[in-house]
């Protein structure tokens, strides 16, 4: 935890608190913190009747027999209903938002779209025909690799109506860990693109498909949705166009009724092994949870247009692009490509181009906008905007004042969302009519959940202020429901540190409001640019390069993207270390994972720091990247003390 120190002084130095304006309170879901309270409280008293009564709302084709079961750490909610999410995404809305937009597209060339929610419901029956037409039956899996375009909710959509089980690959993924995913997952469709725009250029994902798929077996059909353009080899048999595919496809497909715990979707996450974890959501509980959510947190009115920058292929991207958005019959915005092309206005000329009112982004993307300076946002008519929203890593105090004054102009709420990819929905934030912010705290917790902080023992720290380990006490409706192919690490990992409780790998503490401000993870998971990093991932990258003999992967903070990548390499006998060879082995990295996990600098060095068993001590580490000149904290047991002294004179 120890590396969040600094973050946390500088948080602790911002005391003011902001109130939502009385403007923003008198058309706020929710204004009255009472109200907040007391269905806070009832939804910990009475789990049963509070989501019993919000699941009402939804089409059951069979209505549940019991809201939960709860058997530790497998939770089943919902128990005995069958229904269909997209049913209730969209079927549900045609008789009263048929031609409202579903989805507003923007392309990075420039290029728009509009899909209504008739157009979106015609799309995703067409393609769920398409998927039938290839032989996916329910409970396949079906893994999608495509930009941020309207076809990559199209096809999640598809595979949720007929009860197939999507896995989406981030399209910044290599080709290797894209072959471990299907591997993983023994997919039976890829679908993905001929390429997509990034920074005016061609991301190739069809070719990095074909390299993937060259080391997996699963894959029976590729359907390649035509984005760019640009000539690509079609295997006969194997790959089919998508546009041609949809062209003699019925638009009647009725959804399947679903049992509540059939699962929904996979998705692959970092953990502090080498090997990511599937992830698996199931389909009532996650509906319910990210419907509440989204509704109350992002105080979704009819007239919104929100816009959420994060990727399909994130957990963001699923339960607050899609799902929790369509859920709620709102109009959401997908942006295919980078917030600096083709300059750096992007993001604030889409706010203008739409009339965007909520914003939803992360603090390594605001850090970013602080950097090429508030001359972007000030050339562009932004007053559509009315909340603000923060994901995936703290926010500094002074990223978050820059969001409030510059881009909310001071009217507008934001709110700091804690969650994870595990547990599906946002569990921590603060409601924006309800709730004072406090500049690096996320806030309180949402309906349902009952966090805690404790001590390695498991005790509760009641002191206010006080560092520990943020569990969650009880089971909520969004929550992973195992690790896909490994139950035995799902109940490891999450529930064994702390038996019956779910141990989220964060830091956090608590301030005498109840606020919660998270310090970022305790584990071997880095947050670069908020997202999720395995150090042994990265390691294990390296390591399969043929000059190295060990890595050790550490972060360090970096100002934009909140952590950087660290690695310390020793070569193997008879190779030496240059510049060449460090951007060899960034390469490398790039390769085996993607751009997101290129190492920022590498360090070589002749031996590790090791304790006497041999562990590598990573404590000195952090503490070396991050250039400290006094490495603090026990060293008595490091095995040869030199190591350290030698690292340090080479910074
Ligand atoms: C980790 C989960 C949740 C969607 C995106 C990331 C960090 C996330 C916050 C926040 C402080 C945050 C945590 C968490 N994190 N949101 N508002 N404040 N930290 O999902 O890739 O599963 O990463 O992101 O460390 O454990 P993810």
């Amino acid at each position: 935890m120890d590396q969040s120190a600094d973050r946390i002084e500088a948080v602790l130095k911002e005391e003011r608190v902001f109130y939502p304006s009385e403007d923003f309170k008198r058309s706020a879901l929710l204004a009255k913190p009472e109200e907040y309270q007391a269905l806070y409280e009832e939804s910990l008293r009475d789990p049963e009747g509070f989501w019993g009564r919000f699941a009402g709302e939804f089409h059951w084709f069979e209505p549940w027999k019991k809201v939960l079961e709860w058997n530790v750490p497998y939770a089943k909610w919902f128990v005995g209903g069958k229904t269909n999410l997209t049913y209730n995404a969209l079927d549900r809305h045609l008789a009263s938002r048929r031609n409202k937009a579903a989805i507003v597209f923007e392309g990075e060339p420039g290029d728009s779209r509009v899909l209504t929610y008739h157009d979106l419901h015609r799309e995703v029956s067409k393609f769920a025909n398409v998927l039938k037409g290839l032989g996916v039956n329910k409970g396949d899996r079906v893994t999608i690799y495509l930009p941020m375009i309207p076809e990559a909710a199209i096809a999640m959509l598809a595979c949720a109506r007929i009860g197939a089980i999507h896995s989406v690959v981030f399209g910044g993924f290599s080709a290797s860990a894209l072959a471990e995913r299907i591997n993983d997952a023994q997919s039976a469709v890829l679908v993905t693109a001929d390429g997509g725009w990034r920074r005016g250029s061609v991301v190739p994902l069809k070719a990095n498909a074909d390299e993937a798929l060259a080391s997996t077996e699963s894959v029976r059909h590729v359907v390649v949705v035509r984005r760019v353009g640009q000539e690509v080899p079609m295997l006969p048999g194997r790959d089919h166009w998508y546009h041609e595919l949809m062209a003699s496809a019925s638009d009647r497909c009725e959804a399947e009724p679903l049992d509540s715990e059939h699962p929904l979707f996979i998705l692959y996450t970092s953990g502090s092994t080498g090997k990511p974890k599937g992830v698996m959501h199931t389909t009532a509980g996650y509906m319910a949870y990210v419907a509440l959510t989204a509704r109350y947190v992002f105080d979704l009115k009819e007239t919104d247009t929100y816009f959420c920058t994060a990727d399909v292929g994130w957990v963001t991207g699923h339960s607050y692009v899609v799902y929790g958005l369509l859920l709620n019959g709102a109009t959401t915005l997908m942006y295919e490509g980078a917030p600096n092309w083709p300059d750096e206005g992007r993001i604030w000329n889409i706010i203008d181009k739409y009339g965007v009112s909520i914003l939803y982004t992360a603090p390594t993307a605001i850090r970013a906008f602080m950097k090429w300076g508030e001359q972007w946002p000030l050339k562009y008519r932004l007053s559509s905007l009315r909340l603000l929203g923060s994901v995936g890593e703290p926010i500094n105090p002074e990223a978050w004042l820059w969001y409030y004054h510059v881009i909310g102009k001071g009217r507008c709420p934001i709110v700091d969302t804690w969650w994870q990819t595990e547990t599906g929905g946002i569990m921590i934030t603060t409601l924006p009519g309800v709730h004072p912010m406090k500049p690096g705290h996320a806030g309180k917790p949402f309906f349902g959940v009952e966090p805690d902080i404790v001590d390695t023992s498991g005790k509760t720290i009641t002191g206010a202020d006080e560092g520990g380990h943020l569990i969650i006490k009880r089971p909520w409706p969004s929550m992973l429901r195992t690790v896909w192919g490994d139950p035995e690490r799902y109940e490891r990992q999450y529930w064994s540190q702390y038996p019956g409780n779910y141990f989220t790998g964060d830091g956090a503490r608590r301030d005498s409001d109840g606020y919660y401000l998270i310090m970022g993870r305790v584990d071997d998971v880095l947050n670069v640019s908020g997202h999720r990093l395995g150090t042994m991932e990265v390691e294990s990258a390296l390591v399969s390069h043929p000059a190295v003999a060990e890595a050790a992967v550490v972060g360090r903070p970096d100002p934009i993207k909140g952590e950087g990548i660290v690695a310390f390499v020793t070569l193997k006998a008879g190779y030496t270390p240059s510049d060449a060879l460090s951007a060899e082995l960034k390469a490398h990295v790039v390769k085996a994972i993607g751009a997101i996990a290129r190492p920022d600098e590498i360090r070589f060095t002749e031996a590790m720091p090791k304790t006497r068993s041999g562990k590598i001590m990573r404590r000195l580490l952090r503490q070396i990247a991050a250039g400290e000149s006094e490495i603090k904290g026990d060293t008595s047991t490091l095995e040869d003390r030199s190591v350290v002294e030698r690292l340090k004179a080479a910074q």
